[in-house]
């Protein structure tokens, strides 16, 4: 059994140093064979943003898989949207915009869906859909396989409307014929289980997963502004 810890949306830059410390105390003491972070690790993709970031990242003693999310893409900068969007990401996260970790029992795919363009949103294209079909072909039936990505394909409840990552229909259907079991996301800075579109609901059913726990580090920090 593998035990994963799944953070996004960490936004240093606006994050509540208050939660920093426990947050890590937490991840410590349940020792996760890995730890997978779905994007937004900045707040407007400034470098002394990403050295926070790059710190938290350091303070984590497992192994990581991180992918960027729309806020990792300069907002203002127009010069260093397009033709820069993620060089600060990759000079001080990750190079790597995609990763992939596999041992004996899992093997887990980040997607990059950042885009200068389509900023809110993002997108995935047909060559990161054919990546992951790649990857996933030599991967034996009885590992679980998880994709992560800062867009989700499905939407939480309540939120509706042009909001969904381009191509989300066309990654769903990819999803199901590699038969992905567990699809982690950011974005919406809500925890959502299970999705409620039909493919995937049916597809991650959960049969393989032994417990999903869910802490709104905002929550936490309500908490912590209300004790202090
Ligand atoms: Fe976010």
């Amino acid at each position: 059994m593998r035990t994963l810890i799944h953070l996004s949306d960490l936004h240093f830059g606006r994050v509540d140093p208050r939660i920093v410390t426990p947050l890590l105390d937490f991840i410590r003491a349940t020792s996760p064979d890995l730890v997978a972070i779905s994007g937004d690790l900045t707040q407007r993709a400034r470098t002394p943003e990403f050295q926070s970031a790059r710190r938290f990242l350091d303070a984590i003693p497992f192994p990581q898989i991180v992918v960027p999310g729309n806020h990792d893409v300069p907002l203002y900068n127009l010069f260093s949207r397009f033709l820069r969007k993620l060089n600060r990401y990759q000079c001080f996260i990750s190079a790597d915009l995609e990763p992939f970790y596999r041992d004996s029992e899992i093997a887990v795919s980040g997607v990059n869906t950042a885009r200068a363009l389509a900023w809110k949103n993002g997108r995935i294209n047909r060559r990161q859909l054919e990546k992951l079909r790649a990857r996933f072909s030599n991967v034996p039936a009885a590992k679980v396989k998880i994709v992560v990505t800062h867009h989700p394909f499905d939407l939480p409840e309540g939120v509706s409307g042009d909001h969904v990552v381009g191509r989300a229909q066309l990654a769903i259907q990819t999803l199901a014929e590699c038969r992905v079991d567990l699809l982690l996301a950011g974005r919406f800075h809500v925890g959502y289980w299970p999705y409620g579109h039909p493919v995937i609901r049916k597809l991650f059913s959960a049969d393989r997963l032994v417990r999903h726990e869910h802490i709104d580090t905002r929550a936490r920090t309500a908490e912590f502004a209300e004790r202090n």
